[in-house]
């Protein structure tokens, strides 16, 4: 069977970790070339190396997604090292939780910066590239179930995961033309780093009690009757990343194990 990314070159935010660093591996078994774009230069550094260890193509880049000119550059490693990127993620985010009533502008603009205008700079800045080269370009991005559903403790967090939903919508009107397709996923509980950091900000606010309550209480309705492992994510973003979604622009896949129906 043919690798299904073969020559692709891939971009990932957030990828030293999480989700970002599942797809990494599994994009570089397809035969991508995959670049690790993260916030934090040792980890990003590790998870480049630990690909390349397996028999992978990857490079790596520091980072902040809020920050135009450092994704930029990001870009132009991609483009130094493997020639062009074909798809990008927007996959780097940020949750902290608050009740409704103690939401501080600081908490607001610190999750709607990273998860939202993050996602609109890495959009721009990915369709700048593609524009210049030849072929289909690809945007991917990360949502959640937290866009479709509100939630009273993390308010910040859903408004800005229906941001990702709209910019998906926004960015496929705004460049198809151009070639270009804006899909997301939307997975529900995942237990990675970020569900654990989740699990003890909950405690510290005494939505829960005792450490996996929160992520037992929020997994209660999840069909599948389980939380997912980044795995269970990983089919979902390999087929937005490959050629069999080309003809899909603008839409939200939710991979949550049934948890929202919309
Ligand atoms: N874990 C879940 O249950 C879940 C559910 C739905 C959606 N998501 C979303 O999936 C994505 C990946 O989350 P994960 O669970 O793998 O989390 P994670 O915490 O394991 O990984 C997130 C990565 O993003 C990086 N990052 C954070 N802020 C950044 C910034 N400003 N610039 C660059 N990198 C930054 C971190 O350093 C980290 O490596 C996020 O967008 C998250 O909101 C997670």
């Amino acid at each position: 069977m043919t690798a299904r990314l073969e020559g692709k070159t891939i971009g990932i935010t957030g990828a030293a970790s999480g989700m970002g660093l599942a797809f990494a591996h599994r994009f570089a078994e397809e035969g991508a070339n995959v670049l690790i774009v993260d916030l934090d230069p040792q980890a990003a550094e590790a998870a480049a190396k630990s690909i390349i260890a397996a028999g992978g193509r990857a490079a790596w880049a520091q980072a902040n997604v809020t920050e135009r000119d450092q994704v930029r550059a990001a870009i132009q490693v991609a483009v130094s090292e493997f020639g062009r990127i074909d798809v990008w993620f927007n996959n780097a985010g940020l949750n902290r939780p608050l009740g409704f009533l103690d939401v501080t502008e600081e908490n607001w603009s610190a999750i709607l910066d990273v998860n939202a205008l993050g996602t609109l700079i890495g959009t721009q800045e990915a369709a700048k590239q593609f524009r210049q080269q030849d072929g289909l370009g690809k945007v991917v991005n990360t949502a959640s179930i937290s866009g479709r559903v509100g939630d009273a403790n993390t308010a910040a967090y859903c408004a800005a995961k229906s941001a990702v939903i709209s910019l998906t919508q926004s960015g496929a009107k705004a460049l198809a033309e151009d070639d270009i397709t804006v899909n997301a996923f939307a997975p529900g509980v995942v237990a990675t780093p970020l569900w654990e950091k989740l699990d003890e900000d909950l405690m510290a606010i005494g939505a829960s009690r005792v450490p996996g309550e929160a992520m037992k209480n929020f997994s209660a309705g999840i069909l599948r009757g389980r939380v997912a492992e980044a795995e269970d994510i990983v089919g979902t973003a390999l087929f937005l990343a490959s050629q069999d979604s080309d003809y899909m622009t603008g839409q939200v896949i939710m991979i949550d194990g049934g948890m929202v129906l919309v």
